[in-house]
């Protein structure tokens, strides 16, 4: 029973998706188009924190974020805090640690230890550090990420560590809609991720109608979801069990592409890339080129940030290219791309 207030705090690390999810066929319960696949960060990372507490002294539902009180009210917010309450009522009878929770409010406090909306999966990190936290509050034990799901798509995602796959599920009410871990963190120890911010500010298009719009005026979201991810997908799902970096960097830059190309197929277009990241996309490729092979990846959300994947023994290298080229600024706005870039020959 609750005497006086039962509190949990977890962390959700962000995850970075190698094969994109863009499009939902169910706006409600938030399921995809298509299938994807993603690498969550690790915890010390950028990530979300998470405390929830219960009290019978708590007059209302109440949320904050980075410190500012939020509207409890936000549609995606009670899906998530309604589901955790139903799964709990139904586990209640069979639950003696559950005594009086029920009848309490909740009081949610959460914080990114990075920019939120820039593009760089805040909304993931968050939703699956506020559906953890209160799974645990209600002790609720086995998969949520169908809920975490409902929050923000790709913040199922974010429930597993390591190489993370979501499913796109048949059931009509989504319950097979669910993300699954295809091999832990551990199983690719030289793999690293380098995240360039380009511009810390907020995106001007959010995903939820920038999927909408897509989904509505696109002919190639279709061509993509039916014909290209099904089979990129296995192939993903295969580098990363053979941990084959050039196949895994070919179809990391090529999805990110093709994500963006559906964008600029978007009526009106939607543009996330600026021209600081076509210079690190242009980088990126010149570099491979001097190398005969691929060395780093790059993959860009909905924002110009890039994220870059890449092995251990090309990380200094790499390290020291962007520094060259992208000398760091004290401000936030977008770096100054100092140096001309020759144009990447093309074969
Ligand atoms: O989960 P949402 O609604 O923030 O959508 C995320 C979409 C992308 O980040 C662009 C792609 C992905 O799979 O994470």
């Amino acid at each position: 029973p609750v005497t006086g207030t039962s509190q949990v705090t977890c962390t959700a690390p962000v995850n970075i998706a190698v094969i994109k999810y863009w499009g939902k066929r169910d706006e409600r319960l938030v399921l995809p188009i298509n299938p994807s696949l993603s690498v969550t960060l690790s915890q010390d990372q950028l990530c979300a924190r998470t405390t929830v507490a219960a009290s019978l002294d708590f007059k209302k539902d109440r949320i904050w974020l980075n410190g500012q009180e939020q509207s409890i009210d936000a549609p995606r917010l009670q899906k998530c805090l309604g589901e955790i309450r139903r799964l709990a009522r139904k586990r209640k009878h069979e639950e003696e640690r559950m005594g009086d929770l029920l009848g309490c409010c909740v009081h949610i406090c959460s914080e990114n230890n990075f920019p939120t909306a820039a593009g760089l999966a805040s909304s993931a990190a968050g939703y699956a550090c506020l559906v953890q936290s209160l799974a645990k509050l209600f002790h609720i034990d086995g998969d949520v990420s169908h809920i975490a799901r409902q929050g923000s798509g790709s913040a199922c995602r974010s429930m597993y560590g390591g190489f993370v796959e979501w499913t796109m599920g048949k059931m009509e009410d989504g319950s097979d809609s669910i993300a699954k871990q295809i091999a832990p963190a551990d199983h690719w120890p030289e793999l690293r991720v380098l995240v360039v911010v380009v511009n810390a500010g907020k995106k001007a298009v959010g995903s939820t109608e920038g999927m909408q719009t897509t989904v509505k005026t696109s002919a190639l979201i279709k061509y993509r979801a039916e014909h290209v991810v099904p089979s990129r997908q296995e192939e993903m799902r295969q580098a990363v069990l053979e941990r084959d970096f050039q196949t895994f960097g070919e179809i990391t830059m090529k999805d990110s592409n093709q994500f963006h190309a559906t964008c600029l197929d978007t009526y009106p277009p939607i543009f996330y890339l600026n021209e600081t990241s076509k210079h690190i996309i242009h980088l990126v490729h010149r570099y491979n080129q001097h190398h005969g092979k691929i060395r780093a990846a790059y993959t860009f959300d909905a924002g110009p940030n890039a994220v870059l994947y890449l092995l251990q023994e090309d990380l200094p290298e790499v390290l020291a290219l962007f520094h060259h080229f992208f000398p760091a600024t004290t401000n936030n706005s977008e770096r100054q791309f100092v140096r001309g870039l020759p144009d990447v020959q093309r074969k």
